[in-house]
């Protein structure tokens, strides 16, 4: 008998596949710009203009079928049955020091349900386990909560709070910092996977 482990199916988890973003699913994430305005808030750190059509058409040809690796690999999120829920970036990829960080969006009818975490899951295994980086960092604004549960939730560590970092609707509001060792993950892998069963 061979002690090697299986070799296990990478972009599927128990309820999501992860695959390469399409030129139409930059409608429905359009759709979320132009509604979800928590989400915008959040992911923006303010409040934008709003989102015109060719922003999304700029950000599908950049983005779609993996173009630009380099600079950000941009998932989309589905369910088995091809349901789109969401998307997923890994930036800010540092080879020198090893860090790198995400950008997770889940779509507003599919939150709550832990595809966030099922999602981020098979990222940083592909990240720790694959591209070999070490350290997984985070920044969120700290009026986030869901995002602040996500985290909690992944195992990270809060390592600072960035006072008075960002101005919007009309007040400062303190930045998070989050890390996660690629050591850390792997200690925290079983109740993970367990919990996205
Ligand atoms: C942050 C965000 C990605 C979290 O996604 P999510 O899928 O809702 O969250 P998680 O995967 O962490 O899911 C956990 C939630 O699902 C619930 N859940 C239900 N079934 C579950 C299951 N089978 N497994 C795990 N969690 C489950 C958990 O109880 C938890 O609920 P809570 O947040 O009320 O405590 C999502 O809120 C989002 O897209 N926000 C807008 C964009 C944004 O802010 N991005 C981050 C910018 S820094």
């Amino acid at each position: 008998m061979s002690d090697t482990p299986p070799i296990r199916p990478y972009w599927t988890g128990p309820r999501l596949r992860l695959r390469a973003m399409r030129v139409d699913d930059v409608d429905l994430w359009l759709a979320e710009e132009h509604d979800d305005h928590e989400a915008v808030h959040f992911l923006h750190y303010g409040t934008p203009l709003p989102t015109t059509r060719r922003d999304a058409d700029a950000f599908a040809e950049r983005y779609v079928d993996f173009a630009n690796r380099r600079e950000s690999i941009m998932w989309s999120i589905e369910t088995h049955d091809g349901e789109l829920v969401g998307g997923i970036n890994l930036r800010s990829m540092d080879l020198k020091n090893g860090t790198f960080q995400t950008g997770t969006r889940i779509y507003r009818r599919h939150r709550g349900r832990g595809y966030g975490l099922e999602a981020k899951v098979l990222v940083l295994r592909y990240a720790f386990f694959e591209l070999r980086y070490q350290k997984y960092e985070v920044r969120c604004l700290a009026t986030n909560d869901p995002m602040v549960r996500h985290m909690a939730r992944l195992g990270a560590t809060l390592e600072g709070r960035i006072r008075r970092h960002v101005y919007t609707q009309g007040d400062y509001v303190d930045e998070l910092a989050y890390g996660l060792t690629r050591e850390e993950f792997e200690a925290r892998l079983p109740d993970l996977e367990g919990a996205s069963d």
